[in-house]
Parts: structure tokens; C-alpha cells; sequence
């Protein structure tokens, strides 16, 4: 019996890789490299075990994917494989949607023809762009601002008429801000070119590659007139895909959508102040106008995590940023 992960050389499916190795799981990753490459493979093996079970391929070759169902004995799957940036996504819509849709729906298929029934999806916050009432519960009204939001919206939608359908259960887990890394410092979020999130672009600015971080908006209705997210360390958010998996496996069913934060929402100049912290050194930053498109605040409601799945988040935002940092430090050109 394994665990099939998809984008598991990725920032979040290799720290959940991780968390199913220590259950005891044999874990089966499937990768294009299409924004990670083989040494992230190679630190996860460390990480694991060095027969960890890899297979370059992309999600759209059904071929490919169904070799990995008829030459694993997968009971269960965790789908992270995707396109997520939101400003490349309004450019190149149609790659988008091929892409993040065509896998899914690939993906099921497969699972079908295997009568594999358990599968956990990555969905996002996205979904609730800026939600009338905070903490915003699952309840709340979904839509989407920007391709990549459609994407995880519509899959949302495909998995849960497949649910309906088909012997199928899923929990779409809606993550809010993730951040940090293992805290081996070996595993870690490694964006392509300048990164576009808070947290990455912070640490560029301390290693010294970028020079101060652009501050965008300090007009917002917020305690500091900052934006305010929910961020979440990758390893609550790793072990919440576990606890998902086995809720699954205990008889949860049907398509469930689940938020993944802390319910605790940090201002972007309380982020550079806590990294400042980790760091030992201060931050150069700058105001600038608000970006186009970003909302005021969210952050989770975390109730219903923790009644379905039994699970909380337990790492604070100094640890996350510690862990950032212990990773940046020590691997400034990321994986390369
Ligand atoms: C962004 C995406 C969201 C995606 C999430 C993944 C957009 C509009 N939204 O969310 O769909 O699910 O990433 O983590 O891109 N900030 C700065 N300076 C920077 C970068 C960010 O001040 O250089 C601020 C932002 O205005 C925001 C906060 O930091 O208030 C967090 O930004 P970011 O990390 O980009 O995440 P989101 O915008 O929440």
C-alpha cells in the first residue's frame, strides 16, 4: 500500500512527502520538474528513505499516470500538482486552465480505473477572495479574482460532482499563507526568479540579493494599515494533509472543503519585524502603493479542522520565520 503525492518535489508536497514517511507510509511522487528539479528529489530522499519511489512525469500523459497506478499498489492520494502564480495565470490563461484542470480531471480518471477512492486536494483561500466576515469559516460565499483562483475553484467544483458520481471521497483542503520549511533547514519553499510572496521576497532581501522589501500599502483597514493574512508553517500544514488522509481512511466522505490556518492573522509589517527577529539583522523596507488585486485581511476560522480532522496548528509565526531563515541561510541559491 502507498501514498501517491503529485508535485511532490514542490515546497509543500515534499514537507507532506516527509509527514507520510513518518506514519510509516511507502510514499510514491509524481513531478514534472516544472518548478522544482531532481535535487529537491534528492534532499527529500535524505529526508526519507533513498529508495523513495520517484517518477518524472507530467499529470497530462495518462499513459504515464496510469503506469504509476499499475506498477504501485496506491490506496490513497494527495494532488498538489499545479500552476500558482496568480500574475502568470492572467497572462497565460489557457495554460492555466489545461493545465490545473487537465490534471485533475486525469488524475480521477486514473483512480477511477484503479478503484483508488481517497484523495486530498490542494485548494486555497483564494476561493474567498476578501471575505464580508473574519475569521472566514467554509461556509462562506467562493469565487475568484484571477485564473489560477478559477482553477482551484473549478476543480473544487469537478471534485465534488465526482464525489457524487463516483466512489470517490475528498477533502479540498483551503490552505491559507504557507511559509517556513522543515527545520532540518535541507527542504524549503525555492521560487523561480523574484518571488512574488511576502515571505520568500523578505528573505532575498536578507540574504542580500534584493535590497529592501516593497511594502505594498499601508492604507489598508488594518490595525497598521498593513495587510493581514493567516500564515501557516508548512509542517502544520504537512501534518494537516496526514490527519486529512486519515480521516479518510476512518470513513469520512463525500467532497469536504476544510480551511488549513492558525486563525491568527499577522500584518506584513509584523512579518518584517518577526524576521527581523530570526534573522538578527533588520529589514530595509519601503511603502509603496497597495498591488493591484490584494485584499485587506483574512485570516481562518479553525473549528472545523479541528472537529473533522482532529487538527490544529501548533507553530507560531517566529518559528515560521526561524525555519525560513534556517533554510534560506543555508541554502541561498535555493536548490541549486
Ligand atoms: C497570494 C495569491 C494567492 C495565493 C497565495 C499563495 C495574489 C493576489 N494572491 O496571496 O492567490 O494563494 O499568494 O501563498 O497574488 N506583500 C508585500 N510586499 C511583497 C509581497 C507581498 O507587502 O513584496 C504583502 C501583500 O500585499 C499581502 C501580504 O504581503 O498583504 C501577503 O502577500 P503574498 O505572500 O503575495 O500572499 P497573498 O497576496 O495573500
Amino acid at each position: 500500500m502507498a501514498s501517491l503525492v503529485t508535485g511532490g518535489a514542490g515546497y509543500i508536497g515534499s514537507h507532506t512527502a516527509v509527514a507520510l514517511h513518518e506514519t510509516g507510509r511507502d510514499v510514491v511522487v509524481i513531478d514534472n520538474f516544472s518548478n522544482s528539479g531532481p535535487k529537491a528529489v534528492d534532499a527529500l530522499r535524505v529526508l526519507t528513505t533513498p529508495d523513495l519511489a520517484f517518477v518524472e512525469a507530467d499529470l497530462l500523459d495518462s499513459d504515464a499516470v496510469r503506469r504509476v497506478f499499475r506498477d504501485h499498489d496506491i490506496d490513497e492520494v494527495i494532488h498538489f500538482a499545479a500552476c500558482k502564480a496568480v500574475g502568470e495565470s492572467v497572462a497565460k490563461p489557457l495554460d492555466y486552465y489545461r493545465n490545473n484542470l487537465g490534471s485533475t480531471i486525469g488524475l480521477v480518471e486514473a483512480m477511477a480505473e484503479y478503484e483508488v477512492s481517497r484523495l486530498v486536494f490542494s485548494s486555497s483561500c483564494t476561493v474567498y477572495g476578501q471575505p464580508d466576515e473574519i475569521p472566514v469559516t467554509e461556509a462562506a460565499p467562493t469565487g475568484a479574482e484571477s485564473p489560477y483562483g478559477w482553477t482551484k475553484y473549478m476543480s473544487e467544483q469537478i471534485l465534488t460532482d465526482a464525489a457524487a458520481a463516483l466512489p470517490l471521497d475528498a477533502v479540498l483542503l483551503r490552505y491559507f499563507n504557507p511559509v517556513g520549511a522543515h527545520p532540518s533547514g535541507t527542504i524549503g519553499e525555492d521560487p523561480n526568479g523574484i518571488p512574488n510572496n511576502l515571505v520568500p521576497f523578505v528573505m532575498q532581501v536578507a540574504i542580500g540579493r534584493m535590497e529592501k522589501v516593497r511594502v505594498f500599502g499601508t492604507d489598508y483597514d488594518t490595525p497598521d494599515g498593513s495587510g493581514v493574512r493567516d500564515y501557516i508553517h508548512v509542517m502544520d500544514l504537512a501534518e494537516a494533509h496526514v490527519a486529512a488522509l486519515d480521516a479518510l481512511a476512518s470513513g469520512l466522505s463525500g467532497a469536504v472543503p476544510i480551511n488549513i490556518g492558525t486563525g491568527v492573522g499577522s500584518s506584513v509589517l509584523e512579518v518584517i519585524k518577526a524576521a527581523s527577529d530570526a534573522v538578527g539583522a533588520e529589514i530595509p523596507f519601503e511603502v509603496v502603493d497597495r498591488r493591484p488585486g490584494d485584499i485587506a485581511k483574512t485570516w481562518a476560522a479553525t473549528d472545523y479542522a479541528a472537529e473533522v480532522l482532529g487538527w490544529r496548528a501548533t507553530r507560531d509565526l517566529n518559528e515560521m520565520l526561524r525555519d525560513h531563515w534556517r533554510w534560506q541561510s543555508q541554502n541561498p541559491n535555493g536548490f541549486e
